[in-house]
């Protein structure tokens, strides 16, 4: 079957891989309410396309923390890839690179941060959970920026893990084979099995549940590399992430995995967008799924988007060649969108571009008296 939109790989994901692990990948927490959310939300904003543009030529590229990148499309930090394919997070890395991208990390990756590193050139970030015991956070903080990655992206939602009742049901635990490859020196690289999630339970022995704003004060003593602040919906915590130095914004909710019952994080990005008076950079993961949700995303103000599933699906399915695809299926439909709304360049993509359902209604002439 020739593939011909992210979507799809999901159902082949799904055949390949041993339901432990595709459940892992798949589910949201609890009801599921802000998973199927975060991509119906899509549909309530619709274009208004300018025409008789001269569309010929398109620049997708743009700047993002001072790095030039092909296309405001990116790689979100997601686990365990060597699950989806023995080559994980290396061939999402090579991919990455191939497209001109950044991939961002995770802090639970199956290979470390010098082994993805070593797969060649590349713009990375660095995904991560703060752990109780902050010599281990400082050291591998330091082992990021020494190989070479250029950000932090701190996960701010997950003091505890959210109720995932599938890895419940399956009492999901990384396969034997696996090690969170960044820990292993640690002693902290292996995942016990648990009545319940093995990765619940080790969230709670080993995630710092008195996070807070003070340490992304501390963060910024321990390392040079910008820090964005991942989790963040509402436009107080944008004011404080701006006051307590953070470098740029990802709204998101985690891949609808952690509170159900937030909004869908294109809803919340506008919101954000102007708390942050344009003082540092906001961008957006959740559901983006086609090239028309990142033309949307940008529109409210994104300054680009990420994604998540759609690189461990395309990974399962094919390996280094899927999420090839999946990063230039994305970039077509995005290219097409921006001809099709009449934009050659990313600046000129404006709130005007789009209407959102919860626009007021436009003026109207009244009725003749
Ligand atoms: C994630 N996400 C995530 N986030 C993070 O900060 N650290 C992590 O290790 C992971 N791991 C992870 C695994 C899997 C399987 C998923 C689906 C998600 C969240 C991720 O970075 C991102 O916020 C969402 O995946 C974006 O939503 P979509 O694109 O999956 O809808």
């Amino acid at each position: 079957m020739v593939v011909t939109n992210v979507t799809e790989y999901q159902a082949i994901a799904k055949e390949k891989l041993p339901k432990q692990a595709y459940d892992y990948y798949a589910s949201g927490a609890e009801d599921e309410w802000t998973l199927e959310e975060n991509r119906n939300a899509f549909s309530r904003i619709l274009f208004r396309p300018r025409i008789l543009i001269d569309v010929s030529k398109i620049d997708m590229t743009t700047t993002i923390l001072g790095f030039k990148i092909s296309m405001p499309i990116m790689v979100a930090p997601t686990a365990f890839q060597k699950m989806a394919h023995p080559e994980g997070e290396y061939a999402t890395a090579r991919a990455a690179s191939a497209a001109g991208t950044i991939m961002t990390l995770s802090s639970w990756a199956t290979s470390s941060v010098e082994e993805v590193a070593s797969t060649g050139p590349g713009i990375r970030f660095f995904q991560l959970y703060v752990y109780k015991d902050r010599n281990v956070v400082a050291q591998l903080v330091r082992r990021a920026e020494k190989a070479g990655f250029k950000a932090i992206a701190l996960t701010v939602d997950t003091p505890r893990l959210g109720r995932r009742e599938a890895d419940i049901k399956n009492r999901f635990t990384l396969p034997p084979y696996l090690t969170l490859k960044n820990f292993e020196g640690l002693n902290l690289g292996k995942m016990d099995e648990a009545n319940d999630s093995g990765l619940a339970s080790y969230v709670a022995g080993q995630i710092d549940r008195t996070l807070s704003w003070k340490d992304v004060k501390w963060l910024q003593t321990i390392t040079k590399m910008p820090i964005l602040v991942k989790g963040v919906i509402t436009a107080e915590d944008t004011r404080i992430a701006i006051q307590a130095g953070a470098q740029g914004i990802i709204v998101s909710n985690h891949g609808a995995r952690q509170l159900d019952y937030v909004p869908a994080t294109i809803m919340a990005l506008e919101e954000v967008v102007k708390a942050a008076q344009g003082r540092i950079p906001v961008f957006l993961d959740g559901g983006v799924r086609r090239g028309t949700d990142v033309f949307k995303a940008l529109a409210l103000g994104a300054s680009g988007i990420f994604i998540g599933r759609p690189v461990v699906f395309s990974l399962a399915a094919e390996g280094e060649a899927g999420v090839r695809n999946v990063l230039q299926m994305l970039r077509d439909e995005f290219e097409l969108t921006m001809a099709l709304s009449g934009c050659t360049t990313l600046r000129e993509i404006t709130r005007d571009h789009i209407v959102t359902e919860w626009d007021a209604p436009r003026a109207r002439p009244g009725p003749r008296l």
